[in-house]
């Protein structure tokens, strides 16, 4: 477990980066921060690291990791083609929480890391340490979040520790992620880009730079199979139930004073516009409604915290579905197991 300072000159140069980058060499996982979330990363280019990995975090085999790299040279040895749009994609949005899929160049990448799929998701972090152990190690490297499958992603050191003490080589601690929720993952295999995943990028982001741009079915509809395997598990849960409710703050407190009434502990999560109106057992105040990027940036932690509380369920308040809200609403319904009570 090394501490960087993510300020610090000549980052590479840092004996703990340069521990990282040897043990990736050496085909062990090593947990870094990101501009987003932790990463658990490993050599993209090798079975053994890549099924490391897996076996860390409880993840099942068909789901592919993203491969992070610090250079767009570094394409060229594992991707087929990189279309207009992933082009202007990555000229605008690189290094920065934007995941980009592209058609597989084979031989070059562990076919674990891209779960046998004939295409690959690859992106630029944008942070000096993730940056700083890309650059060290000079590998392509895989890198899920750093959490147990299932849990809430992580976005502090602590966080990886409590989920994957023991059963990594290192964790690199960079302080608080910022941006809090996991990159936009974007299709550009086809005529039209289509999110697979709302992230740190938002939609409108998007349209700027590509024009039209597509929203997975599945996103908005449960019942339609998601183009983005890691879409389909459930994901993000607190251990106990999570449930949104859309409605007023009045409605939220009326359900748990009828909760109450029935010896029921009840957590809420809420921002810190409402926080002084409820009475419940526990609140986390989540950010600044009007500024939904402080509603991103907590959002794990908070669904973190209620584990360390005693509560028998969760109430949360929703965001609106527009900018970063689409991905605090993705992850909120997904932690929710898309409960949704209409206040
Ligand atoms: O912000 C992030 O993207 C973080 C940090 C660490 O970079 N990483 C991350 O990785 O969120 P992970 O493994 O938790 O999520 C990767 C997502 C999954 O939903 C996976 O199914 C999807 O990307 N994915 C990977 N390769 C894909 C492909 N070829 N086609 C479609 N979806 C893909
Ligand atoms: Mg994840």
């Amino acid at each position: 477990y090394w501490s960087v300072d993510k300020f610090v000159d000549k980052l590479e140069n840092y004996p703990q980066i340069q521990q990282a980058a040897d043990l990736l060499s050496k085909n062990e996982v090593v947990a870094f921060p990101t501009e987003t979330v932790y990463g658990l990363g490993g050599n993209a280019k090798d079975n053994q690291a890549v099924e490391k990995i897996f076996a860390a975090k409880g993840r099942p085999s068909d789901n592919p990791l993203i491969i992070h790299i610090a250079g767009q040279i570094q394409l060229t040895d594992f991707v087929e083609d990189i279309s207009a749009h992933a082009q202007l994609l990555m000229s605008r949005f690189w290094p920065g929480p934007l995941t980009i899929i592209f058609p597989l160049k084979k031989g070059f990448l562990s076919s674990k890391a891209t779960a046998g799929l004939e295409t690959v998701a690859v992106r630029m972090p944008d942070h000096p340490v993730a940056m700083a152990i890309l650059k060290a190690s000079g590998l392509p490297i895989a890198a899920p979040s750093a959490n147990r499958s299932g849990k809430p992603s992580p976005t502090t050191a602590l966080h990886v520790k409590e989920d994957l003490d023991g059963r990594i080589a290192g964790i690199v601690d960079g302080g608080p992620t910022g941006v809090g929720v996991e990159s936009t993952v974007i299709d550009c295999t086809s005529e039209i880009p289509v999110i697979l995943r709302p992230g740190g990028v938002t939609k409108e982001q998007l349209e700027e730079v590509v024009g039209e741009v597509h929203v997975d079915p599945a996103l908005a509809d449960e019942k339609e199979a998601p183009k983005s395997p890691g879409m389909k598990y459930r994901h993000y849960a607190p251990d106990a139930p999570l449930y949104l409710i859309d409605g007023t703050r009045e409605d939220i407190q009326r359900l748990i004073n009828e909760q109450h009434r029935e010896g029921r502990k009840v957590g809420v999560l809420t921002t810190a516009e409402n926080e002084a109106f409820y009475d419940a057992d526990y609140i986390y105040a989540c950010g600044e409604r009007d500024r939904l990027e402080t509603v991103a940036s907590s959002i794990y932690e908070a669904l973190r915290s209620f584990n360390k509380q005693d509560v028998d369920l969760i109430y949360s308040e929703m965001f609106p579905n527009e900018g970063v809200g689409n991905a605090i609403m993705n992850r909120l319904l997904k932690a929710a197991g898309q409960r949704v009570i209409k206040g």
